[in-house]
Formats: structure tokens, C-alpha cells, sequence
């Protein structure tokens, strides 16, 4: 038995990684990790290792393969031993995209869309799949106003950028292509770090306008007060993630925090108290683009809020829920400070040390 991973360069590609590393079972894991050849793939994995522990675990060496492969390049550009090689795989966790809000819409189509059709024909010629996890988005939702529902794609939505129109499109082909695979569609909302240590290796999306709050650069913000901001700890989706590898769940699952999600002003107040800033005003203002940070401004009205019921029934037997973000916020800013904001970044498992 094996499980297939991409993306385990990225954030929550690596938080599944580590997870499936530290469970206590003989299963292979097979990271497709874009590189030219199988030593260069190894030592972009080796270096994921280092920002997660301070000695990678003796399984890494073990259960851990490298296989070079690209989403873009025609069979993943697996070789045909590496194709033979994973021929025991039971699980595929299909973590891998670009999530560039400002991608030429054909390059975004040609990862996010042909990528994921390219692990659909892999995943349809593994004998012994149990299991297809695709990681999409909540926000295939779009600029949908309203609630959302998981069994919901098409509801006539427009999208803010490519990223979410690629990402529906995603969908939408694994619904053709797809049906008969044992597949599980998992969207998560806007992933933040950990909601106990806080640890995070990305600072993108939220945390670049948290930073530029923090230094004093956004004293203005163009948000909607009441706009919904859904956020979830990454430890939440990668446990979910996880554990629908182990679970007889199918379908589409919102990973989110959907009635708990917070406003804007709710931020705003959560930022300043934990950043130890003046409250931010909430209103027009061009700042965001001066700084550079116009990718962002589509995010600050959502009218979008998230129905997860099929989430919780699967999850919530197992323990796994999203927390409330007021029970975190400050441990990941917390973090982020001691961090510089990435620029003296632990390991996660200092973090996790830390937080202990
Ligand atoms: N972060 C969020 O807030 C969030 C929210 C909802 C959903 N998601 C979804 O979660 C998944 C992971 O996102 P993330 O935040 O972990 O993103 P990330 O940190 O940017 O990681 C993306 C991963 O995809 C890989 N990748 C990109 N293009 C590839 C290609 N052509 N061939 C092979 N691998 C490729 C990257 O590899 P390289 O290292 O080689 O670039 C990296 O490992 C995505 O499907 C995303 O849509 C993320």
C-alpha cells in the first residue's frame, strides 16, 4: 500500500506530508515533486524536511520517495519506471496547483485544470485505488452572494480572478471525468498557520496585509465591515485531509469555518489587540494597491458564507472540526512576529516545542 502526494513542496501539501510521516504504519508515500531528475526531487523534499523538523524522522528515509514529475508535462512526466513504480498505490492526495490570484488564465487552466486531469488518468489506471483526494477552494463559490452549499458548483457565480475560475473549471472536469473514481473534493477556505503553535511557512493571502497593518502601512483598510473572512488552521484541513484517505467518505467536503467565520471588523479588532496597533479604519482608501497588495481587495467584500454539514458529519466523529478563529488569531500572529513575518522562520517543530 501507497500513497501518492502532490504539492509537498507547498504549505499544505507539507503539513499532509508530515502527517502521513508520523502515523504509525508501513505505507509508502510517493511525492511527485517537480524537478529534472529523481536526486534534484530528493533534495527539494530533504529541504521541506528541514523547515518541519529539526531531524527528519527515521520514516522519511524509509516510506519517503521522490518521483520528478510537472502537472504540465504530458503523463505528469513520469517515467515509465516511476509510472510502474506506483502501480501499488491505494491513496492519491492531489495537493498540487498554482495559486497565483494573477496567472494569465490559459497558464492557470494548463496547472490547475489539465494538472488535475493529468492525475485523474493516473489515478483511473492504479488496480488498487481506494481513494482520490482533490484539494480545491471554497471560493469556487466565486462572488457568489449568499450560502453555498457543498453538493453546489455552478450557480451562475462570477469569479474575482483566475485562480478561482481554474479551480472551478478543476471541478467541473472531475465531475465528467470522474464520477466513477472513489474521489473526495475537499475545499478549504483562506488556510492560515497552526491554531496551536501558530507555525506557518507561507505568508501570503492574509498575513500580507496583516504585516503591512503591523508596520504601521494600513491605518486605512478598503474592507467591508461586515464583508465574511473564512478562515481555517491548516492543522484542521491537513487532519481532514488525512483522514478522508481512511474514511468511506466520497463527495465534496467544505473545509471552513462557516457560521464562525469572522467579519472584517471582526479582524480588524482581532489584529489590533494582537498586534498591539490602533484599530484600523474600515473604508475607502487606496492603500492596498499603493503597496502592492491590489490581488487582495476582491477578498475584502465576500458575501459568501460556506455550508459545511457534510464536513462536520464525516469529521466530527473522528474529532476533527474547525476551531473558532478568535481561539487562535493571536498564536498565529504571535508566531508571525517572532517569525519577522518569514524572514527568521522556525521549524514547525520548533514551533510546536515553543507552543508546548
Ligand atoms: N493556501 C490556501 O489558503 C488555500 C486555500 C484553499 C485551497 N487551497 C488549495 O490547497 C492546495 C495547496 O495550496 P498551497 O497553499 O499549499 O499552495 P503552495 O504553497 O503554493 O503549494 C503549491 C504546490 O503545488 C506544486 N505545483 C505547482 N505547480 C506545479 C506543477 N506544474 N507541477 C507539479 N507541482 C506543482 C508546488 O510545487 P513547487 O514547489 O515546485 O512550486 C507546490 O508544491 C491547492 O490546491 C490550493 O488550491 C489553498
Amino acid at each position: 500500500m501507497s500513497v501518492l502526494l502532490t504539492g509537498a513542496t507547498g504549505f499544505l501539501g507539507m503539513e499532509v506530508l508530515t502527517r502521513l510521516l508520523d502515523r504509525d504504519d508501513d505505507r509508502e508515500i510517493v511525492a511527485i515533486v517537480r524537478a529534472t531528475d529523481s536526486d534534484r526531487a530528493r533534495e527539494r523534499l530533504d529541504g521541506v524536511l528541514r523547515l518541519l523538523y529539526d531531524a527528519p524522522p527515521a520514516s522519511a528515509a524509509r516510506r519517503l520517495r521522490a518521483v520528478p514529475g510537472d502537472l504540465c508535462a504530458e503523463g505528469l512526466g513520469l517515467t515509465p519506471d516511476d509510472r510502474r513504480r506506483v502501480g501499488d498505490v491505494t491513496e492519491v492526495v492531489h495537493c498540487a496547483a498554482s495559486i497565483s490570484f494573477s496567472l494569465p488564465l490559459a497558464e492557470a487552466l494548463r496547472v490547475n485544470v489539465e494538472g488535475t486531469r493529468r492525475v485523474v488518468s493516473l489515478a483511473r489506471r492504479l488496480p488498487r485505488l481506494r481513494r482520490l483526494v482533490h484539494v480545491s477552494t471554497a471560493y469556487v463559490a466565486g462572488r457568489h452572494a449568499g450560502r453555498f452549499e457543498e453538493r453546489q458548483l455552478d450557480v451562475g457565480q462570477g469569479f474575482r480572478n483566475t485562480y478561482e475560475r481554474s479551480k472551478h473549471l478543476a471541478e467541473v472536469a472531475l465531475r465528467r471525468e470522474a464520477r466513477d473514481l472513489p474521489l473526495v473534493v475537499a475545499r478549504p477556505s483562506i488556510v492560515v498557520g497552526d491554531s496551536t503553535s501558530g507555525w506557518t511557512p507561507a505568508f501570503n493571502v492574509l498575513y500580507w496585509p496583516l504585516r503591512a497593518f503591523h508596520r504601521g502601512l494600513l491605518p486605512r483598510i478598503p474592507a467591508t465591515p461586515d464583508g465574511r473572512l473564512d478562515i481555517v488552521p491548516v492543522d484542521y484541513v491537513a487532519n481532514a485531509l488525512v483522514r478522508m484517505l481512511d474514511d468511506d467518505v466520497t463527495g465534496t467536503l467544505h473545509l471552513v469555518s462557516a457560521d464562525r467565520a469572522i467579519t472584517n471588523r471582526r479582524l480588524a479588532d482581532l489584529a489590533s489587540r494582537a498586534l498591539d496597533r490602533p484599530r484600523p479604519t474600515l473604508g475607502p482608501s487606496d492603500a492596498l494597491e499603493r503597496k502592492g497588495g491590489e490581488v487582495y481587495l476582491p477578498y475584502l467584500d465576500v458575501e459568501t458564507s460556506f455550508d459545511d454539514r457534510r464536513a462536520r458529519a464525516a469529521l466530527a466523529p473522528a474529532g476533527i472540526s474547525a476551531p473558532a478563529p478568535e481561539g487562535y488569531f493571536d498564536r498565529l500572529m504571535a508566531y508571525a512576529v517572532r517569525a519577522r513575518w518569514g524572514r527568521r522562520p522556525q521549524t514547525r517543530e520548533q514551533a510546536l516545542a515553543a507552543a508546548a
